[in-house]
């Protein structure tokens, strides 16, 4: 584990142990956090899996989901959209929650088991290193999570390999303004969390492209903070094994640690 996972892992399960004992973990301001749902959606769920929302955006509201479909949540935290997701593909399809945080994992089954839900199931380890085999999965939803990864070429390599042919993304994620510098990005990190680590617009689309996925658009939804925004991030696999060859370019995006923070997404800043 790297020293980012940790710093990450150790906000984060101050943040899960913060709800399992009845308290509200998190900003709810308009920019992070449930507020992004509709209230059908929130009405939906157990309150502690709204309370622990800590995402940037409600990708279930991009992915389209279908009845049948296997769909992974890298980042599931408290299980918000791993649950809103079991609900859309129906007993016939499963969602599945990857984290690192124990915490986070022991709050999300918590809210499985409120919800009567049959069809999810929550995993432990990095999105880095995901552990599923390849091409299991129909779509891949994140919600805020891919700006804290150590290594995010290899999170999109791992999205490419776990994806099937023909597969598709739908992550919310928080994306910088090509002109930003790592430095700047770390400085208005500081106070608006989660975007110190956070790629620019030119490096998430390459990124993905190098690692095989097609169809690429980033779409803002909403501005976090100066030069920073949360966006739709939708990318394709090809229908055939494109993403096997990797594409020149990963270089462009920076890996291990480049212009990460110690970071805190929905404003809930240590
Ligand atoms: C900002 S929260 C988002 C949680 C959830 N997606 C939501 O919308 O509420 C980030 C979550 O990602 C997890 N996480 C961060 N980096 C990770 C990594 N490299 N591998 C696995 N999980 C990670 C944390 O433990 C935490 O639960």
């Amino acid at each position: 584990m790297t020293e980012i996972h940790e710093t990450v892992r150790l906000h984060y399960a101050q943040a899960a142990l913060g709800v399992l004992n009845g308290e509200s973990c998190c900003a709810d301001d308009g920019q992070y956090g449930s507020q992004l749902y509709t209230a059908l959606e929130r009405d939906e769920l157990p309150g502690a899996a709204v309370m622990a929302s800590l995402g940037c955006g409600n990708p279930i509201a991009v992915a389209e989901l279908h009845e049948g479909e296997r769909v992974l949540d890298l980042g599931s935290g408290g299980g918000i959209d791993v649950l809103l997701s079991g609900k859309r593909v129906g007993p016939a399809g499963r969602a599945f929650g990857l984290d690192m945080t124990d915490e986070m994992l022991a709050l999300a089954q918590r809210n499985a088991a409120e919800a009567g839900a049959t069809n999810v199931e929550f995993l432990k380890g990095h999105i880095e290193a995901i552990p599923l085999p390849a091409a299991s999965i129909d779509v891949v939803i994140s919600n805020c999570v891919v700006n804290l990864a150590a290594d995010k070429p290899a999170v999109f390599r791992e999205i490419a390999r776990v994806l099937r042919p023909g597969g598709r993304i739908g992550i919310s994620d928080i994306v910088a303004d090509d002109a930003l510098t790592a430095a700047q990005r770390a400085e208005r990190g500081s106070y608006s969390g989660c975007i110190a680590g956070a790629l620019t617009f030119s490096e998430y689309r390459l990124g993905l492209e190098a690692a095989g996925l097609t169809d690429v658009s980033v779409t803002v939804s909403h501005q976090v903070a100066d030069g920073m925004y949360s966006a739709i991030v939708k990318a394709t696999r090809p229908a055939s094994g494109a993403s096997e060859s990797p594409a020149e370019g990963a270089a462009a995006v920076p890996s291990e640690g480049a212009g990460q923070s110690s970071c805190c997404c929905g404003g809930n800043c240590g």
